[in-house]
């Protein structure tokens, strides 16, 4: 078990707000140096190394891992959280259904696989690392319901199934190389991302909602197993259910 995290360089991907702040400041206060991204310029007032950068955009990607590099000199973890949620269905508008594609599959997939590639060869070079990938329970619904009804959202969720596949790819490719792969697949969380597309949801159920600091604590117990720990896991986190990795269930896990 890993119990200091001092001087350990985390790289956040959507850190201005939602679970991205939250991921920024708790690792910040477990002693990690942060690098945080995102497209608001909010990230302005991130506590460490902010950069105004879009996902979707190889240039701004490479941007940002080679100035973390060079103001670090490694990285050792990234989170790739930036992400976008909207309905899109198959009866769509033919121009609204591509520019969705490009937004969405762009920021949730495209994006968490620059970060990859242009991280991985530092953590294969430092024969260490965390990769963790934020995803949805849209793929793995809460245990006792079959399918958790998010018809409509055919690109969001596509856009994250393929995310669950690079954690489990990746897991293996890398693993050899000391570096650990695990995505979260989070339920309703209370963020600005949710608040916008729950209007008007009562108070009975946002009082349902995970907490991102929840979430945060999931997170520091992940990295605190250590370069043993698991890998290749894609980890259920369900509204109504303890978010402890004692009580998670993985879906497809590598080892
Ligand atoms: N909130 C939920 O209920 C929930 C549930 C499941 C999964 N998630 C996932 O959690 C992650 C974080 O979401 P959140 O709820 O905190 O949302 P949020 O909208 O509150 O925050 C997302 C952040 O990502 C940034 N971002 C969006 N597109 C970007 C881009 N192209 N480049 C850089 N930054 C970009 C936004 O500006 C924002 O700061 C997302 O991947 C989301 O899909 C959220």
């Amino acid at each position: 078990m890993a119990d200091s995290f001092d001087g350990q360089v985390a790289l956040i991907t959507g850190a201005a707000k939602g679970l991205g702040q939250a991921f920024a400041r708790r690792l910040a206060a477990a002693g990690f140096e942060v690098v945080g991204c995102d497209i608001d310029p909010a990230i302005d007032e991130l506590e460490g190394s902010a950069f105004r950068a879009d996902v979707s955009k190889p240039e701004d990607v490479r941007r940002v891992v080679d100035a973390a590099l060079e103001e670090h000199g490694r990285i050792d973890l990234l989170i790739n959280n930036a992400g976008i949620a909207r309905g899109s269905q198959a009866g769509q508008d033919w121009e609204l259904g591509l520019r969705d594609y490009e937004e969405m599959v762009g920021t949730n997939f495209f994006g968490a696989f620059l970060f990859g590639r242009a991280v991985a060869p530092t953590m294969i070079e430092q024969r260490a690392g965390n990769i963790v990938n934020v995803s949805t329970d849209h793929i793995y619904p809460t245990p006792g319901l079959r399918v958790q009804g998010h018809g409509g959202m055919d690109l969001y969720n596509a856009s994250k199934w393929a995310l669950n596949g690079l954690t489990l790819d990746w897991a293996a490719s890398l693993g050899p190389h000391g570096i650990r792969v695990n995505g979260l697949c989070l339920g309703a969380t209370d963020t600005p991302m949710l608040r916008d597309i729950a209007v008007g949801a009562p108070e009975e159920v946002i009082a349902t909602w995970i907490q991102p600091d929840d979430v945060c604590g999931l997170l520091l117990e992940l990295l605190s197993e250590g370069p043993k720990g698991r890998s290749g896991h894609n980890l259920g986190c369900w509204v109504g259910r303890p978010l402890s990795l004692e009580d998670s269930i993985e879906v497809g896990h590598r080892r």
